[in-house]
């Protein structure tokens, strides 16, 4: 009986967990984040050691208890190591730091633990500095700015060209050189004239920009929810509210870039039917037009990038980039990297499953040009539906991808890494996509018209809106306090929240589209958008480049604070547009243009043959 009840009573201790703290008691905790101040010591001639602190106690320490019941809850830090970054040389001024720096540390923290918590420290040293480190300038940085000065030399050589043809306009020029002309370039981003086939989709350019304003918000949150930051409380208790979880329940909002994506893959390879006759050709095209951006980016993190800043965290946030970028940038490049567990431009696993579905939508439109085409995209619609599910069923991953604080930390988390970033979990949404092209594209055959139906169907837009937001909040109460609801509800929430997302993306987009609701689509058509929109690869590129800039030079702690992350979040924007524009005018659409020429040059050579 006695024995039952120690059990029972382990059983109830192990499984407490606190999902709130007044004041009084989250002070007595040690804080989770501590930065000395980084300049002095390294002038002092000190060591400067950023450092994991894993606490421990006996097991009737009240504190320790408390901290592990704290930590169980998963809106919370695990508040059982802490990350510091510490002037050991004046912190530890008692202790000899000749020998074995781990343990001295280890040795004169203990001390500091023991007599204000009662608690015991145990050191993992992530990197000592005793002087401001600069990397050594090798080969790779010099093959960079050979390149960047080739791609620069060309450019304006090129635009020298173009203003010359321009003064005396009596030549046609050379295409293949007027691709790098900037003026031109710059007269395609500000051209107002779409293709007459795309001028159903004026809208997506506007959907696309206010898409990637999210998406830089998103990834924003990172600078202050990652650490070192001086009230990591204020984000355990925005957990407590619905509202918030727009952010953190934000990121499946990619689904409505998987949408536009298949849209506008079926609807081009219905106008253009010809591009069917082969595999490789639309393959190869759509890797040209992408790689050469990604390709710059990388070549600069790898070499550039390392030697742009210093500070306490450098080689906390920006350096495992760098070396993981060196090690994994092919898988980037032939755009599997969402298959790899690595930090190196972590956006980019959007790139690798969009061409992953795009190869595999292709061979399904070429192996059903005859018949069959809708069945197969239903399966694929089925496949992505069916995805999650196993997921969270066979492996206890959660289907559904929320942020909490320790994802924003640790960055490991599977419900990211295996459920998110696979390309078959995106194929609902995807399949979704692909009908709205087919849709669109056979709008007069089917006599598709909704304008009779406008009164009805302009609340419905609407509804659809507030419909969204819920959903976006939905985590807050499908899991409440991060708490994982019973199998049944986990299975049905990660079967249906892509498709209800989906759907209501389908239906919304197709009432843009259909030109159904008027006042939304006045703002969204605005034809300012086009400009943000066509930078918006190169936004994607740089971003986070930026964002891990800002988390490497901070030398003190931040607030996080809603003010905070607006501001930043701007200074995201402004920055990555900056970048974006010159990315998009040497050297995106340089090669595009060229790889439009090359395939024009060689239909027309393959054309001339077939009729000899
Ligand atoms: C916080 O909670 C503890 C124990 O639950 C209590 O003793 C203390 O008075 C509380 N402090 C405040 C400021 O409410
Ligand atoms: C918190 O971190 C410690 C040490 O890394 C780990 O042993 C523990 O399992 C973590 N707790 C939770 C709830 O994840």
């Amino acid at each position: 009986m006695f024995f039952k009840a120690c059990i029972f009573a382990l059983f109830l201790r192990a499984n407490a967990v606190i999902y709130k703290l007044n004041d009084t008691e989250y002070d007595r905790m040690p804080s989770l984040y501590e930065l000395d101040n980084y300049e002095k010591c390294l002038r002092s001639d000190g060591l400067y050691c950023v450092v994991k602190i894993t606490l421990s106690a006996s097991p009737d320490n009240q504190l320790m208890r408390m901290i592990q019941e704290y930590s169980e809850a998963r809106i919370h830090y695990n508040h059982t190591y802490i990350d510091w970054g510490i002037c050991v040389s004046s912190r530890c001024k008692n202790y000899d730091l000749k020998g074995d720096t781990r343990l001295s540390i280890e040795k004169c923290l203990n001390q500091s633990f023991y007599n204000e918590h009662r608690l015991e420290a145990k050191i993992t040293v992530h990197y000592c500095n005793n002087s401001k480190e600069r990397h050594q300038y090798d080969f790779g940085d010099w093959i960079f700015g050979f390149v960047l000065a080739f791609i620069i030399s060309l450019n304006i050589l090129a635009t020298l060209y173009d203003i010359r043809l321009r003064i005396f306009n009596n030549e046609i020029g050379n295409q293949y050189l007027l691709g790098f002309s900037i003026i031109r370039n710059w007269g395609l981003l500000v051209a107002h004239h779409n293709d007459p086939n795309f001028n159903k989709f004026v809208s997506i350019h506007g959907i696309r920009t206010i898409l990637s304003f999210g998406m830089v918000l998103g990834h924003t949150m990172f600078i202050f929810c990652s650490g070192f930051v001086d009230n990591p409380e204020a984000l355990e208790q925005a957990y407590q509210t619905p509202f918030s979880y727009i952010i953190f329940n934000g990121p499946m909002v990619i689904q409505t870039y998987f949408i536009i994506s298949g849209c506008l893959f079926s609807y081009t390879l219905a106008v253009n039917p010809h591009w069917l006759k082969s595999f490789f050709v639309p393959i190869l095209y759509r890797w040209c037009r992408l790689t050469p951006g990604l390709a710059l980016l990388l070549g600069f993190i790898t070499t550039w990038y390392r030697h742009l800043g210093t500070g306490p965290l450098w080689n906390f946030y920006v350096s495992p980039v760098v070396n993981d970028c060196k090690q994994y940038w092919w898988s980037h490049i032939l755009y599997f990297n969402n298959y790899i567990k690595e930090y190196c431009n972590i956006q980019t696993w959007y790139l690798a499953a969009d061409f992953q579905m795009y190869a595999i939508a292709l061979i399904l439109f070429i192996a059903t040009r005859n018949r069959g085409r809708i069945f197969a995209i239903f399966l694929l619609f089925f496949i992505g539906c069916a995805g999650p599910v196993l997921h969270d069923w066979l492996q206890d991953i959660n289907g559904v991808f929320i942020t909490y604080p320790e994802v924003y930390r640790t960055f490991s988390d599977d419900s990211f890494a295996v459920v998110y970033v696979s390309f078959y979990n995106n194929l609902c949404c995807f399949s979704m996509g692909l009908i709205l092209g087919l849709l669109t594209f056979n709008a007069n055959k089917y006599k598709i018209y909704f304008s009779k139906h406008k009164r009805i169907l302009t609340p419905l837009f609407w509804t659809l809106c507030l419909l969204v937001l819920l959903l976006f909040m939905s985590g807050y109460f499908l899991y409440p306090n991060g708490e994982r609801p019973s199998l049944h509800i986990r299975i049905a929430y990660s079967a249906l929240h892509r498709p209800i997302l989906g759907a209501i993306m389908f239906i919304g987009i197709t009432m843009i589209i259909f030109k159904v609701e008027d006042n939304f689509r006045a703002f969204i058509e605005w034809p300012g958008w086009r400009v943000p929109s066509r930078l918006t690869y190169g936004v994607f590129l740089v971003h986070i480049c930026i964002i891990h800039y800002i988390q490497g030079t901070r030398t003190q702690l931040y607030n996080i604070s809603i003010f905070n992350v607006i501001i930043m979040h701007l200074g995201v924007v402004w920055m990555s547009y900056l970048f974006a524009l010159p990315i998009y005018l040497m050297v995106k659409k340089p090669m595009s243009n060229i790889t439009k020429l090359c395939l024009l040059y060689a239909s027309t050579r393959f054309l001339v043959n077939k009729k000899k």
